[in-house]
């Protein structure tokens, strides 16, 4: 059972008054129970691990115990694995952002990235401008610095960027968090009208972006948009990225790239919290790095994802109740779908687990008040066979529940 913010507050310790602000998160417990074998999630981010490198990362390994085991297993510098860096800040240079290697800061994973600026730039009571819906590990994050937050409305061309010069008027957030590329939970991409007009917002009130982008190497049709970062000439872009989605979530690596003074207060951050990430990893992925066909292995993560993808729009279409809308997204690993006829997400949940069928209701992923006629879909993690299995049963249950 999840563990309320009440039940904290009523527990015999006394813990620090921030620990009352989140709860055990919901979906971690959803997840739980998806990851029962016999069960069809489609519940958690969870990449296919048939995509796993895992021959290619083994040898890496292999070859660094035997020639540089020691030095690995030593403890290391905050900003992470010099090789590595250089290899990230050449491949974040072709997508165009200025990414110098002694702007990259290695990260565990990009969630520790998300941790390290909320430490380095939020208060108590600072406000933090996000999209409605957001990803809720991030909302736990801020939340864990006593964040609180104004909320920006979104549609399929990504957060409602219109409403922003307002809010940045009268709020005065001290941080903008943004998934630009193939947002979670929405799967929508911010377009490039909306960024620029962002990013000139954000310079003119003189707010940093956090841009969150585990995704954008994950598009399966339509052109890509420039990043923030790459759009940005003013120093206002943390940018956060990850290998959790191209290579394994499991090794736990991810980067930053923020301008010197930021950068520098992230080291900070970091320091406190694990003096660096894990080196052996480090030094592995980036001797892999060096014979792997990086851009192939992207590509056939495309070729398999795009087909789920597809799968489950055409399920949705063909079992989902009238009423029923969804986003079509243009990569990334979810579906955001709004229920018709005042259905609530978490009772149909009760039921499809009956079924063996797990989703994410969309709930908790609302910053401000929640709304409970939404649900997340992840379609990475099963092939489409088992997609069409797990969307008809959802549909039955929904259509049953509306009395079609
Ligand atoms: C938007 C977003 N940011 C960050 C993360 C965390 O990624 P990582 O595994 O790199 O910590 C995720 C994972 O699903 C995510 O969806």
């Amino acid at each position: 059972m999840p563990v309320s913010s009440a039940e904290v507050r009523e527990s015999m310790y006394n813990f620090a008054r921030r620990m009352s602000l989140v709860g055990t998160s919901a979906v971690r417990e959803i997840l739980k129970v998806a990851g029962k074998p016999d069960v069809i999630s489609f519940a958690g981010g969870l990449p296919a691990a048939e995509t796993f490198p895992v021959s290619e990362l083994a040898r890496a390994h292999a070859e660094l115990f035997a020639e540089e085991g020691r030095a690995a297993m030593q403890y290391s510098i905050t900003e992470g694995w010099l090789p590595l860096r250089e290899w990230i800040a050449s491949r974040m240079r072709l997508k165009g952002i200025d990414a110098d290697p002694s702007r990259v800061l290695i990260t565990t994973g990009s969630q520790q990235g998300i941790d390290l600026v909320g430490k380095a730039f939020i208060d108590a009571g600072d406000k933090v401008l996000v999209e409605s819906p957001s990803y809720l590990a991030a909302l736990h994050s801020f939340s864990i610095y006593e964040a609180s937050f104004v909320t920006v409305g979104s549609d399929e061309q990504g957060m409602n960027v219109d409403e922003v010069e307002r809010i940045l008027r009268k709020d005065r957030p001290k941080l903008i968090y943004t998934v630009p590329d193939f947002q979670n939970p929405c799967g929508t991409t911010l377009s490039l009208d909306r960024r620029k007009q962002l990013l000139q917002l954000a310079e003119k009130y003189r707010v940093p972006i956090l841009e969150d982008d585990p995704y954008g190497e994950l598009r399966y049709t339509g052109e890509r948009v420039p990043s923030l970062a790459a759009l940005d000439k003013s120093g206002t872009v943390i940018h956060l990225s990850t290998f959790s989605k191209t290579l394994s979530p499991g090794i736990r690596l991810g980067w930053a790239i923020a301008s010197g003074e930021i950068s520098h207060s992230l080291i900070v951050a970091k320091q406190s919290s694990d003096l660096h990430s894990n080196s052996i990893s480090q030094r592995a992925v980036a001797r892999m790095l060096q014979s792997f066909d990086y851009d192939g292995h992207v590509q056939s993560i495309c070729a398999l994802y795009r087909e789920r993808c597809t799968a489950m729009l055409a399920a949705l279409e063909r079992y989902f109740p009238e009423g029923s809308h969804w986003t079509h997204p243009e990569g990334g690993l979810f579906i955001w779908v709004e229920l018709p006829g005042g259905l609530n997400a978490a009772e149909l949940l009760e039921e499809a687990l009956a079924r063996h069928v797990a989703f994410v209701p969309g709930a908790p992923f609302f910053a401000g008040s929640p709304r409970h006629n939404f649900m997340r879909l992840n379609f990475s993690d099963r092939p489409p066979e088992m997609i069409e299995v797990g969307i008809q049963r959802i549909g039955e249950i929904a259509k049953r529940r509306l009395g079609k």
